[in-house]
């Protein structure tokens, strides 16, 4: 006789099968990961608060009667969060900033930190993209550091590591992985975490990294990290074109739209990939 017991805690899905055999009892636990799959938007620096407040009618419109097959998440320019956390309230539509500060206050002109942000109501925050890598200084010591200040403050950091092509030319790119993950990742509760693997010479270029080849580096990501249950997503002119391929890699748990996620139409379309 089979008896079968499944237990849902959080995503992680264990599963214990008991077996009654010759009146013994053998047990045989398996752990069954099922990994929640997020589809995020980043708007970078774009809209006026008229312009987020008609993307998200239109966006509501075309996401009316859908099944979601992920979780959606927006991340926008700090000075439209107090007005989405007002319009996406009670929604599935979860709310994100692009950057927070480490420090929790302070004399840091400027800088948002994670008690506004937690003010706002964003849920989620982008940590190391490549754009406040390369335009803003942030090393792999920082982004460590605005993570776990994103942890504290329980908010999930979206991680974004990426290779650039120079460095992809060179066949350096699992090194360059494994070493922002090792160093971004130092007192970090992989809990609470999503990663972005986001090849910046894919990023706004409209040259998607090949799927098998995003797939492959997702999955040395995942050996680099203890839980094993984290949502890895890929990055890099995400368009509807080229989402369902995407999405039906293994190893990939959804995306980071940049571009196409400024356009209702596009977004929706990715969103019911
Ligand atoms: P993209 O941007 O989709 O425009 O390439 C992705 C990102 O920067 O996260």
């Amino acid at each position: 006789m089979f008896i079968l017991v499944i237990k849902i805690t959080s995503h992680i899905y264990p599963i214990q099968i008991k077996l009654n055999f010759i009146k013994q009892y053998y047990y045989l636990s398996l752990i069954i990961t099922v990994r929640k799959k997020i589809i995020a938007g980043n708007w970078k620096m774009h809209k006026t608060q008229a312009e987020a407040l008609e993307f998200l009618s239109v966006l509501k419109l075309n996401l009316a009667n859908t099944t979601e097959k992920a979780d959606i998440v927006l991340c926008v320019p700090f000075t439209l969060l107090s007005l989405l956390s007002k319009s996406l309230h009670g929604g599935n539509i979860h709310l994100g900033a692009q950057n927070i500060h480490w420090a929790n206050e302070g004399a840091f002109t400027g800088e948002i930190s994670g008690s506004m942000l937690v003010d706002l109501n964003a849920n989620y925050v982008i940590v190391g993209h490549s754009e406040r890598r390369q335009y803003f200084g942030e090393t792999d010591k920082i982004v460590n550091e605005k993570v776990i200040a994103a942890q504290y403050h329980k908010i999930k950091p979206i991680l974004c590591v990426g290779e650039t092509k120079k460095q992809r030319d060179a066949g350096e790119v699992e090194k360059v992985i494994v070493k922002q993950l090792e160093q971004s990742l130092v007192n970090v509760d992989q809990g609470n975490l999503v990663i972005a693997y986001e090849p910046i010479w894919a990023i706004g270029t409209g040259e998607t990294c090949n799927v098998l080849e995003a797939n492959r580096i997702i999955g040395i990501i995942r050996e680099q990290v203890t839980n094993k249950g984290i949502t890895i997503q890929y990055g890099g002119s995400v368009t509807p074109k080229n989402i369902s391929e995407i999405m039906t890699q293994p190893n990939i748990d959804g995306v980071l739209v940049g571009g196409a996620s400024l356009n209702p139409l596009s977004f929706s379309e990715i969103i019911n990939y």
